[in-house]
């Protein structure tokens, strides 16, 4: 009779973990907004550009990505050949979920001639329909890399493409969708917040909302967020994004205090639900069955890779 299987409980995940990925020859991507202890094993941490990016560059057979679907279907579309797993399937993203593919095709053909500009967090056959795709990180260089006659559609966030529209002077269509994330942070706490400790700088995400992005010193990419905390001579920060990213922050800045924005409620709605459906000991599970498995028809992949192409050609 063999041995019963030993509980979740009773292992070291952390050392059965890093076992797992040696075995498997797996390459472990983790986004900021992960929690601290699946950043702690994770091989790269980074925004969606890094990541794709080190997708793209992977040798390994298996990659486990700790992030959201999209962000898997888009190392998955580079990767054709190689495992992607996903520790659990069904975390989605708002802004993905908001743009169903129909929908934004039937959006498109009231414009003919425009250029489709998609935000990474879409799904693979968003992607598949545009021109472009951009992260937070490159899509003002995207935009300007568009000919000035073009009529831009942008989707499918409204928050990024105000924000856009602002910085590079271009009139463009937004599709209306945003994250819940970064809507839910209170100007009214933060006005608070700001009063008690006025010589704290306020630092965003792109998606949070436009009365918020007016107050802020900088807005930028999570990775950007980042390096803006550890290179800046201030001590205080006041982070309006998911507050995953405060565990890298405070490890390259030790000695510098942060605070994340708070949400409206009495919650902890500023940690995405969907980021956080992912925990140890589903990356264990994951490594261990080589299961849940990302796919997609090669059909739909080759469609999808033309503008992801067209992004990392420009990043
Ligand atoms: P970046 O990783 O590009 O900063 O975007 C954040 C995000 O929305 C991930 O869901
Ligand atoms: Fe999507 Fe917002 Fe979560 Fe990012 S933080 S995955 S944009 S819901």
């Amino acid at each position: 009779m063999s041995a019963a299987a030993p509980s979740l409980a009773s292992l070291d995940l952390d050392a059965e973990i890093r076992r797992l990925k040696r075995e498997r020859n797996a390459v472990f991507l983790a986004h900021y907004y992960q929690e601290s202890e699946i950043q702690d094993l994770a091989d790269v941490i980074g925004d969606s550009l890094q990541l794709a990016q080190a997708a793209q560059r992977t040798q390994a057979d298996v990659i486990l990505f700790a992030g959201v679907a999209f962000m898997a279907e888009t190392a998955k579309i580079l990767n054709p050949e190689r495992i992607v797993l996903v520790p659990d399937m069904k975390a989605g993203c708002s802004l993905a979920d908001g743009c169903p593919a129909d929908r934004f095709r039937a959006w498109k053909a009231r414009f003919p001639g425009a250029v489709t500009v998609s935000y990474i967090n879409c799904s693979a056959e968003v992607k598949a329909e545009s021109d472009w795709i951009c992260t937070s990180s490159n899509a003002e260089k995207v935009i300007r890399a568009i000919p000035e006659d073009k009529l831009i559609l942008f989707a499918p966030d409204k928050n990024l493409g105000r924000y856009l529209m602002k910085k590079t002077g271009r009139e463009m269509k937004l599709w209306p969708g945003s994250c819940i994330v970064h809507e839910t942070f209170s100007l009214r706490k933060l006005e608070a917040l700001r009063l008690e400790h006025p010589e704290a700088v306020l630092i965003a995400h792109p998606e949070c909302e436009e009365p918020l992005l007016e107050q802020a010193a900088f807005i930028g990419s999570t990775a950007a967020l980042l390096n803006f905390v550890e290179k800046s001579p201030e001590q205080t920060f006041i982070v309006a994004t998911e507050p995953g990213i405060l565990h890298q922050m405070q490890k390259r800045a030790p000695a510098k205090t942060l605070i994340a924005a708070p949400p409206e409620a009495n919650c902890a709605c500023n940690e995405c639900p969907f980021m956080r459906l992912n925990t140890p000991e589903k990356v264990y599970l994951a490594l261990r069955d080589l299961e849940p498995r990302l796919e997609m028809s090669e059909e739909l992949r080759l469609r999808a890779k033309v503008p992801i192409d067209r992004m990392l050609s420009l990043s």
